[in-house]
C-alpha cells in the first residue's frame, strides 16, 4: 500500500523505554528479596554467556534516580519497566514485603514527577524460585491463585498511580526456552510440559485481567508478546502451508488465546493427534474469555521466513548467544516448518533479521485479526557498542534501525493501526539474559562488562541525543 500521505504521530503519543527487573536492578538479595528463578538458574555452570548474572546488573534499584532524571533529560513520555514477584513475596505468596513495594512506588512517584508515565509489566520472567521447588511453578494449576495474588496486591497499591499495566512479557518466547530449548530455567525439554505450562499461564493471565476489571476500572491492561511475523520462503503451496503453520504455532497459539480466549484450531487438531496438547477442564475456557485485553503488547525485533520440513526433517535448535555471525543453525519442527535464510534481509551479529516493513506487516496482521490497540512494548537493536575516548558512542547502526522501525510504525498507521506508543529496548543497557552485558541496546551505555562491573558509570550514547529530537518533534526528527 502506497500513501500519498504519511499519518504523523497523534499528540500524547507514548515515547518511551523499557526495561525488566532481573535485567536491571541488581541487588538481588537486598530488602528482604527472596530468591527468583533466574538468580539460581545463572549460577549454574555454563547456563549464561560467560556465566554473567543480575546479581548488580546495571544496579538500577540504587541507581534509579539518576536513571529517572536521565530519561527526564531525554524528555521520555513513558518508562515500562518490571516489578520483581520476589522483591514483593519473597516466597512467592505468604508474608508480603513491604520495603518491595515502596521501592516501586518511590520509581513511580519519581517518574511521575517528571511526567513519564509509567507502564508496570507484572511479570518478566522472575518466578520466585520458592513456587518452583514448591509445586513446579507455571507446571500446576496452583499458580494461578497466587500469581492473581500478587497482581491484586499490585493493582491495590498503584491503581491510582499506573494506568498501563502489561500481565505476562513474552510468555512464548519464555515458556519456548524453558520448556522446549531447555535454555531458560527449570530448563526442561518436553513439548507436552510446554503446552501444558502455556495452557496454564494463559489461565493466569486471564484470572489477573479479569481482577484488574475490578480494582483498576480504568487502566488499560495487556501481555507482552514476542512477535515474529512468518514469511513463506517461496510461494511454493509447501512453503505456504509451513508458513500457515509456523503462524499458527508461534503466533496465534498464544495472540488467539489472548485475544479470542481460544486456541487456533489446525495447531489444536494437530496436538490432539499427537497427544501434546494441554489438558482442558471445564470452566478453562470460561476464564479464558473473562480475561480479554485491552491491547496488544508487541515487542517487535524480527521476521521470520519458513519453510516446508518433512516429518524425518531435522530439529537442531540453537540460539546465538556469542554474537559470531551466521551461527544460528535453522531449527523448526518435523511434519510443522523450518526456518530458512530472507535472502531479502541483513541480519545483525546475533543472526537476527533486521526488517522495519515486518513491523508494519506484522501490526497490520494483529490489527486486522483482532481489532485491538497496539502499544510497542520492545524494539531495538543489539549490538556490540565501543566506547571512544572521551565517553562517546558513535551508535549509527541503532540509530538507523530505529529511524526503520518508527517510519514503519507511521506507515501501519496510515494502514489504519491504532497505535498507543512505542517503547524501545532499552533505556540504559541491561543484561541479555542469555548474551552477558556485550550484547547492548540502550541509549546509555553502562560501563560494566560480564567479569567485570567497573564503576557502572551512566553514559549517552549517539543514539539518546537523537530519541530526545524524535521525541522533541513527536516522531518528526
Ligand atoms: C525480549 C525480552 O525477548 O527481548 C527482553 O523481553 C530481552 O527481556 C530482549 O532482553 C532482547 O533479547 P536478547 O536475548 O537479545 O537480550
Amino acid at each position: 500500500m502506497h500513501h500519498g500521505k504519511i499519518k504523523e504521530f497523534p499528540e500524547g503519543f507514548l515515547w518511551g523505554a523499557a526495561s525488566a527487573a532481573y535485567q536491571v536492578e541488581g541487588a538481588w538479595d537486598s530488602d528482604g528479596k527472596g530468591p527468583s528463578v533466574w538468580d539460581i538458574f545463572c549460577k549454574q555452570p555454563g547456563a549464561t554467556f560467560q556465566g554473567s548474572n543480575g546479581d548488580i546488573a546495571v544496579d538500577h534499584y540504587h541507581r534509579f534516580r539518576e536513571d529517572v532524571a536521565l530519561m527526564a533529560e531525554m524528555g521520555l513520555k513513558a518508562y515500562r519497566f518490571s516489578v520483581s514477584w520476589p522483591r514483593i513475596y519473597p516466597a512467592g505468596r505468604g508474608v508480603l514485603n513491604e520495603a518491595g513495594l515502596a521501592f516501586y512506588e518511590t520509581l513511580i512517584d519519581s517518574l511521575l514527577e517528571h511526567h513519564i508515565e509509567p507502564v508496570l509489566t507484572i511479570y518478566h520472567w522472575d518466578l520466585p524460585q520458592a513456587l518452583q521447588d514448591e509445586y513446579g511453578g507455571w507446571e500446576n494449576r496452583r499458580i494461578i491463585a497466587d500469581f492473581e495474588n500478587y497482581c491484586v496486591t499490585l493493582f491495590r497499591r498503584f491503581a491510582g498511580k499506573v494506568k498501563y499495566w502489561v500481565s505476562l512479557n513474552e510468555q512464548n518466547y519464555n515458556l519456548t526456552n524453558a520448556y522446549l530449548l531447555g535454555t531458560h530455567p527449570p530448563a526442561v525439554q518436553d513439548r507436552k510440559r510446554f503446552f501444558a505450562a502455556n495452557h496454564i499461564a494463559f489461565l493466569a493471565n486471564a484470572a489477573a485481567i479479569s481482577a484488574f476489571r475490578q480494582y483498576v476500572p480504568d487502566g488499560l491492561i495487556g501481555p507482552s508478546f514476542a512477535y515474529s511475523p512468518a514469511y513463506p520462503a517461496s510461494c511454493h503451496p509447501k512453503d505456504m502451508l509451513a508458513f500457515e503453520n509456523a503462524e499458527e504455532f508461534t503466533n496465534y497459539w498464544w495472540l488467539d488465546t489472548y485475544c479470542l480466549g481460544r486456541y487456533p484450531q489446525a495447531a489444536l487438531a494437530h496436538l490432539q493427534e499427537t497427544g501434546e496438547g494441554p489438558d482442558m477442564l471445564p470452566g478453562d475456557l470460561d476464564l479464558l474469555r473473562e480475561g480479554l485485553p485491552d491491547f496488544i503488547g508487541v515487542n517487535y525485533y524480527q521476521t521470520l521466513t519458513y519453510t516446508d520440513n518433512p516429518l524425518d526433517g531435522q530439529t537442531i535448535q540453537r540460539i546465538n548467544t556469542t554474537g559470531k555471525k551466521g551461527s544460528t543453525p535453522s531449527s523448526g519442527v518435523p511434519g510443522l516448518y523450518k526456518t530458512a535464510p530472507n535472502p531479502h534481509l541483513e541480519t545483525t551479529n546475533w543472526d537476527w533479521s533486521i526488517d522495519p516493513a515486518g513491523l508494519r506487516i506484522g501490526l497490520r496482521r494483529l490489527a486486522g485479526r483482532y481489532a485491538l490497540p497496539i502499544l510497542i512494548t520492545e524494539n531495538g537493536l543489539g549490538e556490540f557498542d565501543r566506547l571512544e575516548e572521551g565517553d562517546r558512542i558513535r551508535d549509527d547502526y541503532r540509530i538507523s534501525f530505529l529511524k526503520s522501525h518508527i517510519t514503519a510504525c507511521k506507515e501501519a498507521m496510515s494502514d489504519g493501526v491504532d497505535l498507543l506508543g512505542y517503547c524501545a529496548w532499552s533505556f540504559t543497557d541491561v543484561l541479555s539474559w542469555l548474551n552477558g552485558y556485550q550484547k547492548r541496546y540502550g541509549f546509555v551505555y553502562v560501563d560494566r562488562d560480564e567479569q567485570n562491573a567497573r564503576d557502572l558509570r551512566r553514559i549517552r550514547k549517539d543514539s539518546f541525543y537523537w530519541y530526545r529530537t524524535v521525541i522533541a518533534d513527536n516522531g518528526g526528527g
